[in-house]
């Protein structure tokens, strides 16, 4: 366990007193052809959604063993399978026989998936092992036409794959110092999920801004989530591309002294850890967490984030089903109608200045890294993505072999 809160609420007291913040070296100015070019959204999805590792998943989303989850994400249709061995795996939701969906977008369990167009069958391990009508379809090596596999990685409680299959990674490297600070939320063990939801938003962009500042919590959540926060006060960290947003909650008030204990520390800052490139664990607090996956759409237009609810395992009484409840409902509340209903607007506007830009504040450390990332991301050469853990493999992996 990272003995770290203490210095977190430590830094948020010392900005808090000074009437200071963590601030990035100078202003960034950003051009909205970030924000709205479709070839620009075309290259950069298919290096930071496609050739980098995403989080596709939640280990809770796969529970036990045979749990499966398809879905679609940019672009690509997506099986990850919890095998008998415990290990989750990732393939291409495609029939290899002439392409077929072979299993319906949702989840639940399964130790088969059944092509409906022919009836081809794989295992949880992509492997073909049924073959419909055999005796009359002809001779071929079996062993390789299992459904195409893509680099998958279970760590800290998240699914982080690779949808390109070309494309593969080392997620320790990948996260680096991330990791530990990861782990310490518990992610894998230490929560139940109680409920999921899906918003609609807007562009990838205007969206994921929202999520990495505290310059706007003071006006867009002034009568909610913004009353228990310190606004436009950060303590900033950056491990690699992923990041660290500590705020100063409220409380900090009466503080005159740092804490010297941990868990009385965490009493006093609010945590919110962004991993690259699309998810956002928050909120932490009083026994349930909100995690945020952000999944890029088919245009740089509209988003899709799934919400995940966790909540400590607790009585499972009516008072514990109603905490939960209004923890959800305000999460819901504060994205869907405070950030997405502003960020609705940044997007509208977007085609009225297109030859304009932005300007990132000295006070928004968050956005000014994360898009600083997508650029090195995207163009780094081969040297630079290895040096990030990210490889590319040649020819494809198909479960079988
Ligand atoms: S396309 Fe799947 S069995 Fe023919
Ligand atoms: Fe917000």
């Amino acid at each position: 366990m990272l003995e770290e809160k203490c210095d977190l609420a430590a830094r948020a007291l010392t900005h808090f007193q000074a009437g200071t913040s963590d601030l990035a070296e100078a202003t960034m100015e950003v051009p909205i052809s970030a924000y709205q070019d479709s070839d620009r959204y075309a290259k950069e999805v298919q290096a930071v959604f496609r050739q980098s590792p995403i989080v596709a998943a939640l280990s809770v989303d796969l529970p036990e063993d045979g749990s499966y989850l398809a879905q679609e994400i940019a672009g690509t249709p997506l099986l990850l399978v919890r095998g008998t061995d415990g290990v989750v795996r990732a393939f291409l939701n495609v029939c290899r026989h002439r392409g077929a969906r072979v299993c319906e977008p949702g989840r639940g369990q399964r130790t088969r998936f059944t092509c409906p167009y022919h009836a081809w069958t794989y295992d949880q391990e992509g492997s073909l092992t049924h073959l419909y009508g055999a005796d009359k379809f002809g001779d071929f090596d079996r062993d390789t036409r299992g459904l195409l596999q893509l680099a998958c990685a279970e760590r800290s409680g998240l699914v982080f794959v690779c949808l390109d299959p070309q494309h593969t990674f080392d997620a320790d490297v990948w996260l680096g110092g991330m990791q530990a600070r990861l782990d310490s939320l518990g992610l894998a063990d230490n929560w139940v999920l109680y409920e999921q939801r899906e918003l609609p938003g807007a562009g990838w962009k205007a969206t994921m801004d929202g999520y990495l500042e505290v310059y706007h919590h003071d006006i867009v959540h002034r009568t909610t989530v913004g009353r228990h926060t310190i606004g436009n006060l950060l303590v900033h960290d950056t491990f690699g591309p992923h990041q660290r947003l500590t705020f100063a909650r409220r409380t900090i008030e009466d503080l005159q002294q740092p804490p010297t204990d941990e868990a009385q520390a965490e009493s006093y800052i609010r945590l919110i850890h962004s991993v690259f490139p699309n998810l956002s664990v928050s909120g932490i607090l009083g026994g349930h967490c909100l995690v945020s996956q952000i999944f890029p759409g088919p245009t740089p237009d509209c988003t899709i984030t799934r919400q995940s609810i966790l909540c400590a395992p607790g009585a499972d009484d009516a008072a514990w089903h109603e905490a939960a409840q209004n923890f959800s409902q305000l999460a819901l509340e504060a994205v869907r109608d405070e950030d997405y209903a502003v960020v609705a607007t940044v997007q509208a506007s977007l085609a009225s200045i297109s030859d304009g830009s932005f300007l990132f504040g000295r006070n928004e450390p968050g956005l000014q890294h994360y898009h600083r990332t997508v650029e090195q991301i995207c163009s780094a050469g081969e040297s630079e993505r290895r040096a990030m853990g990210l490889t590319l493999q040649h020819g494809q992996n198909h479960a079988g072999t």
